[in-house]
């Protein structure tokens, strides 16, 4: 499939829908929680290193939110909720300085490992499109 990453004027707010439950069903939760470590990894190497934990036990613990969060939004356990409370994501990323770049950074590390998953295209797409739109609302920084 193609993953497209559409592109918003700053400050925007484009309409989410949630990802299809089935990407869960066919991914376990292992295989989230694999998908979201792989994402961290490349994360550390990439352009916006800078903005993630560089210590290992700090990282696990962000691989370890992060994966809870889309078990959950994904219809499986409510484990983010359990611990963090409720999600307000993009107030979550304000301490972080996030622009349309970094994005597109974060965006592209994504591509590469959701490629190498073996799914159906409409689930595939349903997830893509979650991560196309909501991360927009993460961005927070205009210039560099
Ligand atoms: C669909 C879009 C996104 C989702 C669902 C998402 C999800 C999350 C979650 C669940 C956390 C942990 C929050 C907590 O402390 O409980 C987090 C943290 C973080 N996110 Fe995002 N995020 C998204 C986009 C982005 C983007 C585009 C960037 C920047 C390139 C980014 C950078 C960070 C950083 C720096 C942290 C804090 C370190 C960490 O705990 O990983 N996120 N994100």
């Amino acid at each position: 499939m193609v993953f497209t990453i559409n592109q918003y004027e700053f400050g925007q707010r484009p309409p989410v829908s949630l990802p299809s439950p089935e990407f869960l069903k066919l991914l376990s939760e292992e295989g989230i929680r694999k998908m979201v470590s792989d994402h961290y990894d490349l994360l550390s190497k990439s352009e916006v290193s800078h903005l993630f934990p560089r210590i290992e036990e700090a990282l696990d613990k962000a691989k370890q939110r992060s994966s809870d969060f889309f078990i959950q939004i994904c219809g499986g356990h409510t484990f983010y909720t359990q611990n963090r409370g409720r999600p307000m994501l993009a107030a979550r990323h304000s301490p972080f300085a996030i622009n349309q770049e970094a994005r597109i950074v974060w965006l592209e590390c994504y591509i590469e490992v959701l490629s190498k998953l073996n799914l159906p295209e409409s689930v595939m797409q349903s997830f893509w499109d979650y991560l196309n739109t909501f991360s927009v609302w993460m961005v927070n920084t205009k210039e560099e």
